[in-house]
């Protein structure tokens, strides 16, 4: 209400947070949180192998140093420039909801910050030393230290960042005592974070042994032994992936377990939820036969192309996690407090009385005529609509009620359905926020999605065409 509203037409703007937010978690969980304790582990591995002659076994070194070249190289690019595209997306589609979290956790995100230069002056120092380590016994053991603080402190930006999250999904007694503390230790802070530790070093383990098969030559005895550890590693990995799944699923509150067919699938594919369940379990599983064979029958030729599929399973299974994180807190964006549309539930009785319009700062009408209900109705759309559907666009907002009216082509929608369902729209489906605004608004809305679906017209062509008439 308080901030101009940014909106992406074409592609919806949940989407725009989503392919940043979850392109950085990949990169974060797969490639340095669970990454570099592995390859510090194989780092020290080549080092204890080196015996009394050398400072390391050679082989297994160079090993450790190409995994780490593709960590650092992505990690350093991609993955930095994600994190920033996580402030940057998130802040333009929804400032409210970001002046909030800053608020409640600015003491977390500061020590966050501090955590994280760290992180990035101690990976340039790790991968950019390893050269040099190879001179003596003591520089190597000095390098694998190092190794081991920047897993720690990579763990422990994630750990912060994870209650954030937790908080957005369940804010516990944060609702009633607004502490700092309350808030931090929100009920889905540990069993997310038991989830996705190991769930990250899964991920590294199926990304490391695909590469580990690429930087090994054909039937050596490292190819051999080196995916054997990374085998290893996940299988230790996976008991305690699904523990901690399960602990994470057992506390995500009733309501939102009910949006999850929708989560999953869409609502288009809700009905398929269970064979995509199917699916993602048949995913998990495959890894861990592809991880049990390697460890188990060593010897046996899997072709490379089967190395693929942990990690496709393992990235898919982490990024439909992340949609279904993301989905299932609707139709909150702050658990109880804050709504996805940015309105905060407890103003909802003012907006009632005095209709959204006359609170919202960078509306051009205050008061609905006539004349301007059109321009009014598109600002309400925008207003309480928009932050998670288009005009005519993904998730577009005349083709919903289309299909839910299953109108013929060139029908047009009902006023009086409409205005019915925007009334109830919460009791309807779950996920979607109550409609804050008043009868005027709520006609005018209606208004424009009529308009719109009868001219095609997207949100910033309407005042032109209206002054062209
Ligand atoms: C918090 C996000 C959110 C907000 C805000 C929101 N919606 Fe939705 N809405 C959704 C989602 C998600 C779907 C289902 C999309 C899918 O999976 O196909 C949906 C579906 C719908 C449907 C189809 C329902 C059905 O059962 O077929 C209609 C109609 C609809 N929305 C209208 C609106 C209108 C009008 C507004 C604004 C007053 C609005 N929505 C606000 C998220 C939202």
């Amino acid at each position: 209400m308080d901030f101009p509203i940014f909106h992406l037409d074409f592609m919806g703007d949940r989407l725009l947070i989503a392919i940043i937010a979850v392109l950085h978690v990949l990169i974060n969980h797969g490639l340095a949180v669970g990454f570099i304790p592995l390859v510090t582990w194989l780092e020290y591995l080549g080092f204890k192998k080196g015996g009394q002659q050398n400072v390391v076994n050679n082989e297994w070194d160079t090993l450790a140093y190409r995994l780490m070249t593709v960590a650092f190289i992505i990690t350093t690019t991609i993955g930095a420039m994600t994190g920033v595209g996580i402030w940057l997306s998130s802040s333009l589609v929804n400032p409210a909801s970001i002046g909030s979290l800053i608020r409640v956790f600015y003491g977390a995100w500061f020590v966050e910050w501090l955590v994280f230069v760290t992180e990035v002056v101690l990976i340039l120092i790790y991968y950019l030393s390893w050269k040099k380590s190879l001179t003596s016994v003591e520089a190597k053991a000095k390098h694998i230290r190092l190794g081991t603080a920047l897993s720690i402190f990579s763990w422990i930006t994630m750990s912060i960042i994870v209650s954030i999250l937790g908080f957005m999904m369940d804010s516990g007694s944060w609702a009633e005592n607004k502490t700092f503390m309350a808030g931090f230790t929100n009920p889905i802070y540990l069993p997310q974070l038991a989830f996705r530790t190991p769930l990250a070093a899964l991920m590294a383990g199926a990304l490391a042994l695909f590469l580990a098969r690429i930087f090994t030559p054909k039937d050596s005895a490292i190819r051999l032994e080196s995916g054997r550890k990374i085998a290893l590693w996940m299988l230790i990995a996976v008991p305690f992936t699904l523990i901690g799944a399960t602990v994470y699923y057992l506390r995500i509150p009733d309501l939102m377990i009910g949006n999850l067919p929708v989560a999953v699938g869409t609502m288009e594919f809700q009905s398929w939820y269970d064979l995509l369940v199917k699916f993602i379990i048949g995913a998990l599983v495959s890894v861990l036969v592809v991880a049990g064979l390697v460890f188990f029958k060593p010897t046996l030729k899997i072709p490379s192309v089967l190395y693929i599929i942990p990690v496709i399973g393992m990235l898919a299974f982490a990024g439909i996690f992340e949609r279904i994180r993301e989905f299932i807190r609707k139709p909150y964006v702050i658990g109880n407090y804050m709504y996805s549309n940015t309105f905060r539930k407890d103003e909802y009785p003012l907006y009632k009385r005095d209709g959204i319009l006359a609170h919202a700062t960078y509306s051009p009408v205050k008061e609905i005529t006539p004349e301007n209900q059109l321009i009014a109705g598109e600002q309400v759309f925008l207003l309480t609509c928009s932050r998670c559907h288009t005009t005519h666009g993904i998730n577009s907002v005349v083709e919903k009620f289309e299909d839910m009216y299953s109108l013929k082509p060139n029908e047009s929608l009902n006023k009086d359905l409409m205005k019915n369902y925007i009334s109830h729209i919460e009791n309807a489906r779950y996920f979607m926020p109550p409609f804050p605004g008043n009868e005027t608004e709520l006609e005018a809305l209606i208004a424009y999605i009529q308009h719109i679906q009868s001219t095609g017209l997207a949100p910033d062509k309407l005042e032109t065409s209206l002054n062209t008439k």
